[in-house]
């Protein structure tokens, strides 16, 4: 990617943030970035952040005439090999569908001949409005590409679509539309479980765990942005699903297999969910009360292994990948769980480590047939991302 160049309009609303963290992934991956900032992105951003990172000049203004002099403003248009729009305002989106060319960012882009890729931030109701469902039905039979926006909790306090793609999703985005194999997943169906699951005792009690479902719905999402076909099969949680991926909402251990079942065949199985062992033998239809006899006996029963039966399944998938949540002799339970599942590797974290579960970063092991390989503690977005690009790599073997 050394030889490629993207020209990275930052439009003005809270994501430009994470602009920046795309121009350094984008310069970390040897793509070259020159950035054109709006009046309104440099609300949000500085140039001097900008252009640090970018290790070029911002491009603010149309009417200058230093750098019409240097560059003019078709030139800039034209000077890369993708025009990326991240955050994509509503009125960027509006401009770039209308034709409109009051400013540099919206004239580069009615200007350019390269193709455009926007990445939309906005507030849901300003999304759901219907002007920007005709913007985005316009742009997209213009040719331009999206990626995102994905669903979420906004800086406003409300929920829903709008929430810029993450910036390694855009990363992938990009690197796909300069061309490289950035894409390698495309054709492949993946299964990733995530979640806890709950287990009921009576109609309004639950046995359940205090897994997040954080580390699973990474994988699912960097599983997609690498051109899997994901279905995320996922117990109770309060997470928002990926963008691209299916996903499938179960409750107990039973639910979860059936869906995985379901949802084969698949070339990858990733079984991050953590799958209570046991359940209450009887589901009572009624509620439990509180008696002279004393707190009721319950006794529970084995729960299906899913990780063993997709592992054993004569619809086997390729790579099949297990997670063992282990707070003591982490390396010899998830060797043990290797040779007993069946699986191809198990992705060993030691939860004991304090804010591993329900936390944001983890630190990892892969156990395979081969031996142990360990990896720092990293944010669970980046070892998805990383599990994701060796799953591919195993995959083209
Ligand atoms: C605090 C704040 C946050 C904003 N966030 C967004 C946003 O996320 N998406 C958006 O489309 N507009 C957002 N806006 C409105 C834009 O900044 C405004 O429409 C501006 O004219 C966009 O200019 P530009 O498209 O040239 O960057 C926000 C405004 C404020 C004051």
């Amino acid at each position: 990617m050394a030889d490629k160049r993207v020209l990275l309009i930052v439009g003005g609303g809270i994501a430009a943030y994470k602009a920046l963290e795309l121009t350094r992934l984008l310069r970390k991956a040897g793509v070259g970035v020159r950035p054109i900032l709006t009046a309104a992105g440099a609300q949000f951003v500085t140039p001097l952040s900008l252009s640090a990172l970018a290790e070029d000049k911002v491009y603010s203004e149309l009417f200058s005439l230093t750098d019409e002099a240097e560059m003019g403003h078709i030139e800039l248009s034209r000077s890369a090999d993708l025009v990326v729009v991240a955050p994509a305002t509503a009125d960027l989106m509006a401009k770039a569908a209308n034709g409109l060319a009051g400013d540099l960012a919206s004239t580069a882009l009615l200007a350019t001949d390269k193709p455009v890729l926007m990445a939309p931030a906005m507030n849901v109701r300003m999304w759901n409005h219907p002007a920007t469902r005709r913007n985005l039905a316009l742009l997209k039979a213009d040719g331009v590409l999206f990626v995102g926006p994905d669903e979420g909790a906004m800086a406003c306090g409300e929920y829903g679509p709008g929430r810029m793609a993450e910036p390694p999703a855009i990363l992938e985005a990009i690197l796909a539309a300069l061309g490289g194999d950035a894409r390698p997943l495309t054709g492949r169906r993946a299964i990733v479980t995530a979640g806890p699951t709950a287990e009921p005792i009576d109609p309004v009690r639950l046995i359940t765990n205090r897994s997040s479902g954080k580390q699973g719905y990474a994988i699912a999402g960097a599983l997609a942005a690498l051109g899997a076909d994901v279905t995320l099969v996922s117990g109770p949680t309060a997470l928002a699903a990926p963008s691209g991926v299916k996903r499938v909402e179960v409750e107990t251990a039973r639910q979860m297999l059936a869906a995985c079942e379901a949802a084969l065949p698949a070339d990858i199985a990733v079984c991050v969910a953590a799958v209570a062992d046991w359940r209450p033998e009887a589901e009572g239809d009624r509620k439990i009360k509180k008696g002279p006899e004393g707190p009721p006996p319950i006794r529970l029963v084995e729960n299906p292994d899913i990780l063993a039966t997709l592992s054993k399944s004569d619809r086997r998938p390729k790579l099949v990948v297990g997670f063992a949540a282990e707070t003591n002799d982490v390396d010899d339970h998830a060797r043990a769980k290797l040779a007993k599942k069946g699986c191809d590797w198990i992705v060993a974290n030691d939860v004991s480590i304090e804010g591993t579960m329900g936390g944001d970063d983890n630190a990892i092991a892969i156990v395979t047939a081969g031996g142990i390989e360990r990896w720092d503690r990293l944010p669970k977005g980046e070892v998805a991302r990383r599990l994701a690009e060796r799953m591919a790599e195993e995959l083209r073997k």
